[in-house]
């Protein structure tokens, strides 16, 4: 069979299995039988992305059936045999959107996950756009060597892919103890062929949530998936008709097909490569995924892929701080002439010199000198200490300052890992992340009880509390520059975050200082200053220089931004989010949700429904998507009254910014104990009794003029 041939016979294959599913459903169920996939607000993905047509129940799956059957034009033209493929994706949503739609949790009793939820691809956002995930490989099939399967997927792991199994080679990565998870960036979604529709889905929504595509516009979804979604697919084994249809569908999104058979080759797009020891050179050559090399003379791995391993009890060999000892850690600025560069000394015992579990007491201090470095730059690179140490493999680091906690596995230290290589790689990525500022570094770990009691008073103690002093003196009044934001336009090109000391990036991961940091690392980077001048209006946070800086960041697609406001010319937002803003006008109030909450809030919606509401760089008045630390600021939405809007969020999210909102309040309105005042899903969550409970307890929301 010819390869055309081949595609036809397998998207007609998917095609029939596809309106077999749907009828012997509708037998079952009826076609009012609601289908959709768990925690998105896009069901279904690939249809709804493709087509723009929304399905919602059985009966709706036989239209979707008639855009796939359309997709099959038999012809010998390279066009349609693509097209075919994307048959092939339609057919196989349709029949794992049947799954779900029988079944609560199709994918219960197997070791894949099946469908991805929305707020797992908004948390892999900014890993992908700063490249810490340099690319997204699929697997599928069974390979003959399950050595080298496995080989394959540490690979990339290592080189901190994010890899999708289907098929046995779930099997074969677990038989040979790969460890899965999508903290360790290795996922396995599903045995059925049609389960790699998930990760098409991935990919496709990823252009609705960050890439504002218009739902229908099939031409744009296949420009952004090949242009911004790093993706591509290995095959293991023979391919069968249907596999190489779902193939033709991947070359189609962009994505190339390297087989470790003999195909039919077509460059750039389907190859073989029979070695699997060189498959994920071709694989990253062929999708010119570029990986940073990072060479440090330690005994075990080093890698962005081990930063969410955890060490369990049991597996412990040294440990430091938590409940039995003392741990602390600070980065500090020297002059050049204080500091012999790459010097890593310890003072106390090391970790080979008492049996084990070995409990230690530890203070890290990582001296820092440079002609551009500054003082304001210090928890900058503090904070980056966490990952640092936890890319390491065998090794967990939880918290910062002091209270970090350490622990190292009983397989690092046989591989020989002990104390002085904390301090190679802290020396190593110093360095390598920070080399604009950072000329000479070294590292001093101590593990003596008196002397980590006595530097914690002397030196970390008294630093830590200048850098609180210096974060609460910055306002946005303290400071005449504020800066731009544009990491995330590979995913989202028109939008631009504006970062201020109060309101940091809306990911949650940039400050202002990290902002100004990244400006003097990267001058031509992707953080510039802006500096704060035409003020128009100060409640509402508007600027001509800023509005400049705007409109040509976002190539003319945002021309007019105040930072204070969520009604008028709000900030545009990404994706990546770590918290929502909507507005309830019957409460005359906002809720804010955060991306880790997974019930329906009191606008009838769940944080991935009103995530879609915004994103992808547009301005939508009424939602807003901003950091975490934003909440307690005098300036949240300061153009509409105020934090003393906020009428409702999780719980979990009071909790976490409780203290500075109260402390907020007070000074606004000399209010005490504000946030309790707030209504969360252990009070309410139907709007009138969220009302109710605002009117019960005088929420000061009630009183302000209405919202709109
Ligand atoms: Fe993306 Fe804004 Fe965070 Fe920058 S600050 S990484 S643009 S969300
Ligand atoms: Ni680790
Ligand atoms: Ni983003």
């Amino acid at each position: 069979m010819s390869l055309f041939d081949l595609i036809y016979a397998g998207s007609n294959a998917a095609w029939g299995l596809a309106e077999q599913t749907v009828a012997d459903a509708i037998q079952q169920k009826g076609k009012d039988q609601k289908v959709a996939f768990p925690s998105t607000a896009y069901s279904l993905p690939v249809i709804y992305s493709a087509t723009g047509m929304k399905i919602n129940t059985l009966g709706d799956l036989e239209t979707a059936l008639g855009v796939a059957k359309s997709l099959i034009v038999e012809e010998e033209d390279l066009g349609k045999a693509l097209n075919a493929g994307l048959s092939t994706a339609v057919s196989a949503e349709i029949i794992e959107s049947v799954k779900y739609a029988l079944q609560e949790d199709p994918y219960e009793d197997e070791p894949g996950i099946g469908f991805v939820p929305d707020p797992v691809i908004r948390s892999l956002g900014v890993p992908l756009v700063t490249g810490d995930i340099p690319g997204i490989a699929v697997l599928l099939g069974e390979s003959e060597s399950p050595e080298e399967l496995a080989a394959i997927v540490k690979d990339y792991q290592s080189k901190g892919l994010l890899t999708f199994l289907v098929g046995k080679t779930i099997d074969q990565a677990m038989e040979q103890d790969v460890k899965l998870g999508l903290e360790m960036r290795v996922i396995p979604i599903g045995y059925d062929v049609t389960s790699v529709i998930h990760v098409v889905s991935v990919a496709v929504r990823a252009a609705l949530i960050f890439g504002a595509l218009k739902p229908g516009d099939l031409a744009g979804l296949l420009e952004y998936t090949k242009q911004r979604v790093p993706a591509f697919v290995n095959t293991f084994g023979p391919l069968n008709e249907v596999v190489v249809s779902a193939g033709a569908g991947a070359i189609a999104l962009g994505f190339p097909v390297i087989a470790d058979i003999d195909v039919p080759e077509v460059p750039g797009a389907l190859l073989t490569q029979k070695d699997r020891s060189l498959t994920v050179k071709t694989s990253l050559e062929t999708r010119e995924i570029k990986i940073k090399v990072k060479e440090i003379d330690i005994p075990v791995a080093f890698a962005a892929a081990f930063e969410g391993e955890r060490i369990r009890k049991d597996a412990v060999y040294a440990e430091f701080g938590s409940k039995r000892s003392k741990a602390w850690e600070l980065v500090v600025m020297k002059t050049p002439d204080e500091i012999e560069d790459h010097q890593i000394t310890l003072t106390g015992p090391d970790i080979d010199e008492t049996d084990p579990p070995v409990y230690l007491p530890l203070g890290i201090v990582v001296e820092v000198a440079g002609k551009n470095m500054e003082e304001d730059f210090e928890p900058v690179l503090e904070r980056r200490l966490h990952y640092f140490i936890n890319y390491i493999e065998g090794i967990m680091h939880i918290g910062q300052r002091n209270i970090a906690w350490i622990r190292i596995s009983k397989d690092a230290f046989e591989k020989g890992f002990r104390l002085k290589h904390f301090g190679e790689v802290l020396y190593a990525m110093m360095h390598e992340e920070f080399g604009t500022v950072v000329d000479k570094c070294a590292v001093h770990i101590y593990t003596d009880l008196s002397k980590v009691e006595e530097l914690e008073e002397s030196l970390a103690f008294p630093r830590y509390r200048k850098r609180d002093e210096r974060l609460a003196s910055l306002t946005d009044e303290s400071v005449d520059t504020f800066y731009t934001c544009l990491l995330c336009q590979s995913f989202a090109p028109a939008h631009v975050c504006v970062v201020t000391p109060e309101r940091l990036g809306l990911c949650g991961a940039v400050s202002w200082l990290d902002a100004k940091a990244t400006k003097e690392l990267d001058p031509t980077g992707a953080c510039q200053p802006v500096s704060k001048e035409g003020l128009e209006d100060e409640t509402k946070g508007i600027w001509s220089e800023v509005n400049k800086a705007v409109d040509t960041a976002s190539q003319g697609s945002v021309s007019r931004v105040s930072l204070y406001s969520i009604l008028e010319d709000p900030m545009t937002s990404c994706g990546c989010f770590e918290c929502i803003c909507g507005i309830v006008p019957e409460a005359n109030g906002v809720v804010i949700v955060n991306r880790e909450f997974g019930a329906t809030t009191p606008v009838g919606m769940t944080f991935g429904e009103l995530a879609s509401m915004t994103g992808g760089g547009v301005q939508t008045p009424g939602f807003m998507g901003h950091g975490r630390h934003f909440i307690a600021s005098k300036k949240f939405m300061a153009a509409e009254g105020g934090i003393g809007r906020i009428i409702w969020m999780p719980k979990e999210l009071k909790d976490d910014v409780r203290d500075r909102l109260n402390k907020t309040a007070k000074e606004l309105y000399d209010i005490d104990n504000f946030t309790d005042m707030i209504c969360d899903e252990t009070i309410a969550t139907d709007v009138e009794d969220v009302i109710q409970f605002l009117s019960e307890v005088g929420h000061p929301a009630l009183d302000q003029d209405p919202i709109m």
